[in-house]
């Protein structure tokens, strides 16, 4: 099982799509395990982002994510990061298929709505950025209390 970290923009928050991105991904079968409505801090943004710190675009960038609340969610399910990148769509929405939640929702590739990991390293270090590790569900352990 791998784990990945997906996050609502700020645009989405806004447009009313919360809902909307977290069914696809129930629906596909993945388990979620932590969301949280927040404001993404600069130092948080900055961390998140760090691999394009030398972009041109790495100031708007880091002023979009922080200019309003986003919807911070982890996710698990075999090849999850692969899955929901596919679902998600390229990150330039005109070049983003039909079907998938750019493709569908966005225009604007400075307002794309969401965010993938794209690795297993990547997702490790962007939900330790985001989350307490006590934040994530441990279904088995909830489960089995539940019951017994
Ligand atoms: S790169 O250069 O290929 O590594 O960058 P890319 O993977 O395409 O994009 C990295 C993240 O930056 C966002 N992005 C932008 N935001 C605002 N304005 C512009 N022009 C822009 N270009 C790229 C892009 O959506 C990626 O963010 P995430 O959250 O990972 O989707």
């Amino acid at each position: 099982m791998e784990k990945t970290f997906l996050m609502v923009k700020p645009d989405g928050v806004q447009r009313g799509l919360i809902g909307e991105i977290v069914t696809r991904f129930e629906k596909k079968g993945l388990k979620l395990l932590a969301g949280k409505i927040m404001v993404v801090s600069e130092e948080q943004a900055k961390t998140h982002y760090i691999e394009h710190e030398s972009k041109p675009f790495f100031e708007s960038l880091i002023s979009y994510i922080t200019s309003g609340p986003v919807f911070a969610m982890v996710w698990e399910g075999k090849d999850a990061i692969t899955l929901t990148r596919s679902m998600i769509g390229a990150t330039k929405p005109t070049e983003a298929a039909p079907g998938t939640i750019r493709g569908d929702y966005a225009v604007e590739m400075s307002r794309n709505l969401i965010h993938g990991s794209d690795s297993a390293e990547s997702a490790e270090r962007e939900i330790a950025n985001m989350f307490d590790p006590n934040e994530l569900i441990q279904y088995e352990q909830v489960i089995a209390k539940c019951l017994y």
